[in-house]
This record gives structure tokens, C-alpha cells and sequence, in this order.
């Protein structure tokens, strides 16, 4: 068999090792043949290739980024877009069969595509963490560690300065990266798209930390709206494109809470900083796993299916299962770490 494999949607840490896993295991104990297919779902419907063997995979496991390159396209869009289109591409290439390593938009799309006859198997891929039928992704743990780090960084100088730090993090619908990276780095409030908090209850947290002698630490996901304040956020949150901007909500809270208490604030938005560089160990070997429990499902023949991580173990489990289910952070799990707040 010719096995097609590509990365898609927003890069991150780890994408290689899973290319790795799946070559290697794919080529030494399968004995099958591999392609890279460049940059994403484009590389699909315009036919892009680069070899992938076992000797391109080397010393990849810590590599951060994708060899094979990404990118946002849908494959059912543009002229050369929908399933007849990249069967036929796929056949002129030689190609039976896909490894899709991507989110919930590279998914949906194997989903569909899979539903019309390809041969297509999934890894899923989030730093967010926020795909439910998966207890961890990989690239989650690696922007954790990144945003802990950075972090204490601004502790230190928020304190020689007895300034309150704002810190932005991702997380587009769910909150978790801030929850483990505040949680790791003991901030005074976590701020997450899943629980509204009052711009008053924030400034009390601040204030109160402050009157300690201590410089407030605040995290905030990227997706926390303040419902007072949405205009203002909205204005800020969209780029010249009208897409969502990162940065944003850190820049508004920042100088609100300086108004609204009188302590000297700054925003700092780590932005991409979370996806880029080396994967973190844990992250390398959950991603070197799912690449070849990926090449085992496709010599089994379980299209339409991706590998998901239930506690240590690797389970197949169908697109459907895992589409269209947002893995939000628990009540208890809010509850659990704002007893450290203030
Ligand atoms: O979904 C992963 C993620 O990193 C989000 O946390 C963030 O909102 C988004 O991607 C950023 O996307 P882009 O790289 O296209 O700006």
C-alpha cells in the first residue's frame, strides 16, 4: 500500500513525531510505502507531494512544527475541491489510503470524505485540549509547560515592580491551558471562556493580593469575554481581515483593572510562543504512539476512525463520536483551583 500522510489546520508541537511513529512503524514492520502530502488538505486537491521514508523521519521526535507543512483549506472548496476530485488525485498519485493528523476542521473533513468512499484514518491534534473524545492531545502538555515558564518569568517582574500582570493564553472555546499553567505557576486568577466572571470580582481578586504587598498574577484565555465590556473586546478582537486576532482580552483587562484599583498593570499576550519549538517528552511519546497505533488502524481497515487516549490506553474510535463535542473544564475543576484565587 501508499500511504498518504498530512498535517492540517494550526500547527503543533509534536505533528512530527506522529509523521515518525506512523513511517516507522509503518515501514519496518508493516513494510508499507509512504507519501507526504504538503500542506495540509491544499496538498490533497492540488496534488503536492514529498517523499517520506524512514530516513526523512530521523530525528524527527523533537522537532517542532510539520515537515510536511499545513494550512486551513477545505478540501470540498475551490474547483478542484470534493471527494471525485481528491479520489481522482489520489489515484493519479498512487495513493490508497490517508493519515489526516489534524483538529476538528481536519476531521470533519476526513469525515465527509471517508462517508463518500476514501480511505481515511484521523489523529487528533489540539494544543487546546479541547477534543472530548480524547483525554489528552498531544501539544497540550508542551504549551503548558511554555506558558507556566513564561509565567514565572512576569512574576518576577511584576514583583520588583509591584505591577499586576495580565497574562493572555490560547484557548479559542475552552480554558484549559489556562487552568493547568495558572494552576502550575500559582496565579491569583484564572480567567476562562467556560465562567463568567464581573470585572469588580477580578479587581477584588487584584486588589487584595496587591494589599498583601504581593503583584497580582491574572491568566486569562484568549476566548474570556467580559459581558460589560464585549464591545470594546470585539472592536479590539478582530484583524484587519475580520478574523478573530489573538491578543485582545489581556489588552482590555489590563488597563481596566489599573482604572478601576489604581495598580500599575500590563498585558502580555504569549500568542503562538504555546505552538512553536520543541515538543515536551510527554508530548513526544504520546504523539510517536498515536502515529503507529494510526498505521495499525489503517492495515486493519478502520477508515473512518481516529485514535483517541483513554487513560494510557490507545482506542479507535469513529469521527463521529469525536466531532461536534467540545471538552470544556468541569465546574469541579474551576471550583477545585479557585480556592487559590485572591
Ligand atoms: O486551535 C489552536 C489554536 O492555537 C487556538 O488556541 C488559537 O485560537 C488558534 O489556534 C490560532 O490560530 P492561528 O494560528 O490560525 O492564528
Amino acid at each position: 500500500m501508499r500511504i498518504g500522510v498530512l498535517t492540517s489546520g494550526g500547527d503543533c508541537p509534536g505533528l512530527n513525531a506522529v509523521i515518525r511513529g506512523a513511517v516507522l512503524k509503518g515501514t519496518k514492520i508493516h513494510n508499507q510505502e509512504f507519501i507526504g502530502i504538503r500542506d495540509g488538505w491544499r496538498g490533497v486537491v492540488e496534488g503536492l507531494t514529498m517523499p517520506l521514508d524512514r530516513h526523512s523521519v530521523r530525528g524527527l521526535a523533537k522537532q517542532g512544527g510539520t515537515i510536511l507543512g499545513t494550512s486551513r483549506t477545505n478540501p470540498f472548496e475551490g474547483p478542484h475541491g470534493g471527494p471525485e476530485n481528491v479520489q481522482h488525485t489520489m489515484d493519479r498519485l498512487g495513493i490508497d489510503a490517508l493519515i489526516a493528523i489534524g483538529g476538528e476542521g481536519t476531521l470533519a473533513a476526513a469525515k465527509r470524505l471517508t462517508d463518500a468512499g476514501l480511505k481515511i484514518v484521523g489523529v487528533p491534534k489540539t494544543i487546546d485540549n479541547d477534543l472530548d473524545a480524547t483525554d489528552y492531545s498531544f501539544g497540550f502538555d508542551t504549551a503548558v509547560e511554555i506558558a507556566t515558564e513564561a509565567i514565572d518569568r512576569l512574576r518576577t517582574t511584576g514583583e520588583s515592580h509591584k505591577r499586576c500582570m495580565v497574562i493572555e493564553v490560547m484557548g479559542r472555546h475552552v480554558g484549559w491551558i489556562a487552568l493547568h499553567a495558572g494552576m502550575a505557576a500559582g496565579a491569583h486568577a484564572i480567567l476562562i471562556p467556560e465562567q463568567p466572571q464581573s470585572i469588580e470580582q477580578i479587581c477584588e481578586w487584584a486588589d487584595s493580593v496587591y494589599q498583601r504587598g504581593r503583584a497580582p498574577i491574572i491568566v486569562v484565555s484568549e476566548g474570556f469575554t467580559l459581558d460589560t465590556m464585549e464591545t470594546a473586546h470585539s472592536e479590539k478582537g478582530l484583524d484587519a481581515f475580520n478574523r478573530p486576532r489573538l491578543g485582545g482580552i489581556a489588552d482590555v483587562l489590563a488597563p481596566e483593572i489599573e482604572r478601576r484599583t489604581g495598580i500599575e498593570s500590563r498585558a502580555t499576550v504569549l500568542g503562538h510562543l504555546q505552538r512553536g519549538g520543541v515538543p515536551s517528552a510527554y508530548d513526544r511519546v504520546l504523539a510517536t504512539r498515536l502515529g503507529m497505533a494510526a498505521i495499525d488502524s489503517v492495515m486493519a481497515g478502520d477508515w473512518g476512525t481516529m485514535i483517541a487516549l483513554r487513560g494510557t490506553e490507545l482506542v479507535n474510535c469513529r469521527f463521529e463520536e469525536a466531532l461536534g463535542k467540545l471538552k470544556t473544564v468541569p465546574q469541579e475543576r474551576y471550583d477545585e483551583a479557585a480556592i487559590l484565587f485572591g
